[in-house]
């Protein structure tokens, strides 16, 4: 029987940032190696990022989006380098719909579509007055199934408390650990 069989990630001359090299802001490269995985396992059409930074992530989750996916990253600076901008302008010409929004998150969020995105990644500010209000307005701008999805929700008190008022409130969770020991943690609604 012939099967398909597609690797997800960075190939090998990629260029993730060794971690002696990367800014600590990045995510560790497995995330979005993961965060790929699950757009691929999960049929994902549209992506939004909070808190773009340089654009490794983004640019993992933009090549596995299939021809007419939308991708939304949302940052308040521009600091995605120009090997990830070149990605994006690559991969706008291959179908996907790739949108970079310079602006506050607070802002920008309630300007969005409700019930309109399969997963949403929250990595920007980490306090918890800043992501409870992030989750907050994704909660309805999450189609019914959508995942929401937090970096950083082991070893910052303050995002795990955000994952434990998920919990609490009627979503399912998932909470698991990474190289780092930084975390990513997965909800979606019951
Ligand atoms: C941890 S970095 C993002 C890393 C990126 N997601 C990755 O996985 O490589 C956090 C980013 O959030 C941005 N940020 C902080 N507060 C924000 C806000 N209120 N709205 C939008 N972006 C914000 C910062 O400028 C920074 O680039």
């Amino acid at each position: 029987m012939e099967t398909k069989k597609k690797t997800v990630g960075r190939p090998k001359k990629a260029k993730a940032a060794p971690k002696e090299q990367r800014h600590g802001w990045n995510s560790e490269p497995e995330v979005g190696v993961f965060l790929a995985s699950l757009i691929r396992l999960t049929g994902a059409q549209t992506v939004l990022e909070i808190g773009v930074f340089e654009g490794y992530t983004a640019k993992d989750i933009i090549d596995v989006l299939p021809k007419g996916g939308l991708y939304i990253g949302i940052d308040i600076k521009d600091y995605v380098k120009p090997e990830n901008k070149a990605a994006f302008i690559k991969a706008s010409k291959e179908g996907k719909v790739i949108e970079q929004v310079i602006e506050n998150s607070l802002t920008y969020l309630p300007k969005l579509p409700k019930n309109h995105f399969d997963i949403v990644f929250i990595d920007s500010q980490h306090t918890f007055d800043h992501v409870i209000k992030e989750f907050k307005m994704c909660e309805s701008l999450i189609t019914k199934k959508g995942i929401i999805a937090f970096h950083d929700s082991i070893h910052v008190e303050d995002v795990k408390k955000v994952v434990d008022y998920a919990a609490h409130w009627n979503y399912e969770t998932i909470n698991i650990n990474t190289p780092e020991g930084r975390g990513i943690a997965l909800v979606t609604k019951k």
